[in-house]
């Protein structure tokens, strides 16, 4: 039986269970016995036996799991295979989730994570670590939620020579800029009705400043390009500065204005404000994600999805889930 352990319980920590509870026969028939042997979020957990979609009742009506061991006790504490970490993203220390992530290998064990803090602090060592220790670490998650990202540049286009990518990689910001060319209204005014519905945070700055795109751009590129950057070697500008005329002329030369992640095989790394033609695949709209990938033998290869959301993240965690021990290509 495969021993599942999930830290961080919130929005994805909850979707994965659900899944892993709702498609159990679908899941196992693809990868065998399956058991999540733990759970914690930032101060309870629960461990052993336990019913998941219980475990999911109590944490929504009590805000918390039964008991009060701490995520640090429990991975001391039990033994599992793979651990899924849905904890919140520090791009500045990579914390709480690089110290969990660091333990699993250390204990042998496979990690799947969502989370794109440790992957932008530390992205060599995580892989130098985990190839020392023969464990797997699946990060599909990471960037562009349900988007086939990560799978598609390392697997399913090698034996390309991956020129440049380019891509809308923060839905948040994509719906403002989407709006501001539709309805023609000021920047400000378009963020405070993104922060009513929920779209944008209460502080955006991590998404309107292209920090978020900017990590994703990181955890793309070190996979493609084999380097090991980090936040700090991208140039970043945000979009706030951008003003409704902007959008008028660039409309009447039959352009839009897209906030674009761009990488290339020479290391650059930018994420900035761009002209992009109307006719371009990436004039894309709302809060979708989108990425083009330029290589030598496919040519130019286009993905589209939903870059976040519950079940959204959930497919792309059960994604790397299923390709680790997946009865046709385990090897571990
Ligand atoms: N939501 C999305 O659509 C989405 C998409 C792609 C990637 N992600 C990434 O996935 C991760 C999780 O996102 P989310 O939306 O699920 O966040 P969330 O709803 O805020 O949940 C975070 C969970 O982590 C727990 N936590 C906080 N500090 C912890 C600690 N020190 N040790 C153990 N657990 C801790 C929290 O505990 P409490 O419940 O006790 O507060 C909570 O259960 C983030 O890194 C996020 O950037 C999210």
């Amino acid at each position: 039986m495969i021993r599942i352990a999930i830290l961080g319980f919130g929005t994805v920590g909850r979707g994965v269970a659900e899944v892993l509870s709702m498609k159990r026969d679908m899941i196992e028939r693809k990868i065998g016995k399956y058991g999540v042997v733990a759970i914690a979020d930032s101060r309870s957990s629960i461990s052993g036996e336990f019913s998941l979609l219980e475990a999911i009742a109590y944490k929504e009506e009590r805000g918390r799991l039964p008991y009060d061991k701490t995520p640090r006790e429990l991975l001391d504490e039990i033994d599992f295979d793979v651990l899924i970490e849905t904890t919140p993203t520090d791009v500045k220390t990579g914390e709480p989730g690089l110290s969990y992530i660091k333990e699993a290998i250390r204990r042998d064990a496979d990690v799947i994570t969502s989370n794109k803090g440790p992957l932008v602090v530390a992205f060599s060592e995580i892989m130098e670590m985990a190839e020392r220790h023969g464990v797997r670490i699946g990060y599909e998650a990471t960037v562009g939620g349900a988007m086939p990202v990560i799978k598609l540049v390392s697997r399913e286009l090698a034996g390309n020579r991956i020129f440049r990518i380019r891509g809308i990689l923060n839905g948040t910001t994509n719906y403002i800029l989407s709006r501001m060319e539709k309805e023609g209204m000021p920047y400000s005014q378009i963020l405070s009705e993104a922060k009513e519905m929920g779209i944008a945070e209460a502080d955006p700055s991590y998404d309107v400043d292209g920090i978020d795109a900017g990590a994703k751009l990181v955890i793309i590129a070190n996979t493609i390009f084999n380097i090991s950057a980090s936040l700090n070697d991208v140039k970043i500008k945000g979009i706030s500065g951008i003003t409704p005329e902007a959008f008028r002329v660039a409309g009447e030369k039959g352009y839009t204005i897209r906030l674009i992640a761009e990488a290339d095989e020479n290391g650059r790394l930018d994420v900035s404000p761009r002209l992009v033609k109307l006719t371009n695949p990436l004039a894309i709209y709302g809060t979708m994600n989108a990425l083009l990938v330029e290589t030598d033998l496919a040519g130019e290869i286009f993905v589209i999805g939903k870059g976040a959301g519950k079940k959204e993240t959930a497919s792309a965690i059960i994604s790397d889930l299923v390709d680790m021990y997946g009865r046709n290509n385990r090897s571990g």
